[in-house]
């Protein structure tokens, strides 16, 4: 089922009855990107994927996005729907938003998954490369931020024999609003550092990234891991910065897995 809530675009897919997962999307694609992990989990858990603001078909409004109105509108959603404890899963930009969730308030998630994403902040040079990023689109235009930035997320090997799916990915990017890619920029530019909350993080999480990642490589995805108590740790083989997309099988067990020892644990 497709539904509208407070502009967003939400997909609410599988049983409502199920333990609920909601997927939040990278940057700069939307729900779509979860394709593969959504065919596998609804055929067990209620699935709730939606574009985050101004990207995809979700409301793009003036731009002057915050990592806290990304936050804000998972937690709105999670009210409109009347979800209770459903685990939350964020790849990247959506990882950002995750684990701010979840710093905000823990006790409203029945676990964390954290894929190719990181809790520290931009450090000066990520600032200027943001920023260089939106005058980028300013000058250049939107499809050649867009072609400049995507095969860097891909490990080689995909690029060579994932072509239509490199294709595919490039042309979400370039369907957005500009104001919406900008305004995400922004809202990641201006995000806080959660570093210091993982010791705190007393929810399952399950912390994964690409083998080639080069964005938020193996070595930064295992530090976060070891400061969350009893985190559990994956390197996805043969993956870059979009492991769902670029390992979907490895992904989608490991997604299971997580998901049916949180039922068995709610039992
Ligand atoms: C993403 O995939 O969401 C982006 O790489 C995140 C970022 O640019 O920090």
């Amino acid at each position: 089922m497709h539904i509208t809530i407070n502009g967003l675009s939400v997909h609410d897919l599988g049983d409502k009855n199920k333990q609920a997962i909601i997927l939040i999307h990278g940057f700069p694609f939307d729900y779509t990107m979860w394709a593969s992990q959504i065919r596998a989990l609804q055929k067990e858990y209620r699935v709730i994927a939606y574009d985050i603001r101004g990207l995809g078909k979700s409301y793009v409004g003036d731009g002057q996005y915050t990592m806290e109105f990304f936050v804000d509108d998972l937690f709105w959603l999670m009210h409109e729907m009347e979800l209770s404890n459903p685990v939350i899963c964020g790849l990247s930009m959506g990882g950002y938003v995750a684990l701010r969730a979840v710093e905000r308030d823990q006790s409203r998630f029945n676990g964390l998954i954290l894929l190719d994403t990181k809790s520290d902040a931009d450090d000066d040079a990520g600032k200027v490369k943001r920023s260089e990023g939106i005058n980028k689109i300013n000058i250049e235009g939107l499809d050649k931020f867009i072609d400049d930035l995507i095969p860097g997320l891909f490990a080689e090997e995909s690029l060579q024999t994932m072509k239509a799916t490199v294709e595919n990915i490039k042309n979400v990017g370039k369907g957005h609003s500009p104001v919406g890619v900008k305004g995400s920029l922004l809202a990641m530019v201006s995000r806080t550092s959660t570093t210091k909350f993982l010791k705190k993080i007393k929810i399952p999480t399950l912390v994964m990234g690409g083998s080639f990642d080069k964005l938020t490589p193996p070595t930064v995805m295992r530090d976060m891991a070891d400061k969350i108590k009893d985190s559990e740790f994956a390197i996805v083989p043969r993956a870059g910065h979009l492991s769902p997309v670029e390992n979907s099988s490895y992904v989608n067990d490991m997604l299971c897995g997580f998901m049916k020892r949180r039922v068995m644990n709610k039992e």
